[in-house]
């Protein structure tokens, strides 16, 4: 059992057969969870970086199959939060310790370049000492570019899958999986750290489309890696299929560990809503970043990608108190830093 999870840490390439037999067999799962353990400690000791999650809007022009914020959810609530609330969302997440705001949103046009831009460039003059990070979704070079220059620092864009037969079946044919991969690549030119991933158990994943995700990313060399189990919500075409499983969420978060032991890697939302321990066990396999949300509690509901999302009632403090708790019951610590990434080679 061991030497296959130790081949892996050893930053071979494994084999598909043998990434396929890691994937889905669960008799590796104790060594692999030990090693991932191992590595995020070499890597980033006990430290687990807290990021600020502002939703800034609910409105998307995109129709993706699993989305609850969809533009073809016509029962959805729509939002938009303003540059006075988000930056109301930032004086709050500054006193209780972020030194990372994540702006994230449905593709909304009301956003506008100029409007994005008058945002970040607010918050990096009254935060000089916070990360900035985008998760606005698909844009022109120029976009990002203008973003970039106006102070944001990093950019989240799942990938979601790196198949192209599997991005048909969970997207329509308007969004295509060769622009979004080409706007992760742009990011990246332009010098964003750059967070890709996908979810796990999504509509008609197969254990190949999951290696296809890991190929893909070590080619990106993404420096953050978010992924969470695909959960259902009731007003989507996905409604009724299953949802992704807690076992094989935490493997992939511990797979990952072990081939980019310097990424940032969350424990996500959604791996803490299909479990009431989701996010520390997702910890404990080799995550290393919470997401808390910063966002003004009357809106949290609204932000609705799929059903049950946990911390939708709570006040910011108290979410930043609970997490607090929930990170030292797993055995580590959260620190109040900016948190980027670590470097590739180094070895505490
Ligand atoms: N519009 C931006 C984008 O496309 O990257 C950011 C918002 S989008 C809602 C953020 C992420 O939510 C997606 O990348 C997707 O992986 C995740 N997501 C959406 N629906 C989900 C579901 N039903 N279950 C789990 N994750 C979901
Ligand atoms: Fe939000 Fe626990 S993390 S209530």
């Amino acid at each position: 059992m061991t030497a296959i999870v130790e081949e892996l840490r050893r930053g071979r390439n494994l084999p598909e057969a043998a990434l396929k037999e890691l994937i889905e067999c669960a008799d590796y799962d104790e060594e692999l969870f030990r090693q991932a353990d191992e590595v995020r400690r070499q890597y980033y000791g006990t430290d687990v970086y807290i990021r600020g999650l502002i939703e800034l809007t609910n409105y998307c022009k995109n129709d993706c199959f699993y989305c609850g914020i969809r533009r073809s959810n016509t029962q959805a609530v729509r939002y938009r939060l303003s540059r006075q609330d988000i930056l109301e969302c930032c004086r709050e997440g500054y006193a209780l310790g972020f030194r990372t705001f994540v702006l994230q949103g449905g593709e909304d046009g009301y956003y506008t370049d100029d409007r994005v831009c008058e945002i970040v460039s607010d918050i990096r003059a009254q935060y000089p000492d916070c990360a900035i990070t985008l998760s606005l979704g698909e844009k022109p070079y120029e976009s990002y570019l203008a973003f970039f220059k106006a102070g944001a620092d990093r950019y989240l864009l799942r990938h979601e899958t790196a198949d192209e037969t599997h991005y048909r079946k969970l997207h329509p044919p308007e969004q295509k999986l060769s622009v979004r991969k080409q706007c992760l690549w742009n990011l990246k030119k332009i010098g964003y750290q750059v967070g890709s991933g996908f979810m796990v158990g999504s509509p008609y994943q197969t254990t190949e489309n999951l290696i296809s995700d890991l190929r893909f990313l070590q080619e990106l060399e993404p420096a953050m890696i978010g992924i969470g189990p695909f959960i259902p919500h009731h007003q989507t075409p996905f409604g009724e299929y299953a949802g992704g499983t807690l076992t094989l969420s935490l493997r992939m978060v511990a797979i990952l560990r072990l081939m980019f032991p310097y990424a940032l890697i969350p424990a996500t939302t959604a791996l803490g809503t299909i479990h009431p321990q989701g996010r520390e066990l997702g910890l404990k396999a080799g995550a290393n970043v919470v997401m808390p949300n910063l966002s003004p509690v009357k809106v949290r509901r609204l932000y609705e990608l799929y059903d049950n999302k946990i911390c939708t009632g709570e006040e910011s403090a108290e979410c930043r108190g609970c997490l607090e708790k929930r990170v030292a019951s797993a055995g580590y610590r959260i620190v109040t830093a900016r948190g980027d990434v670590a470097c590739k080679s180094r070895r505490e």
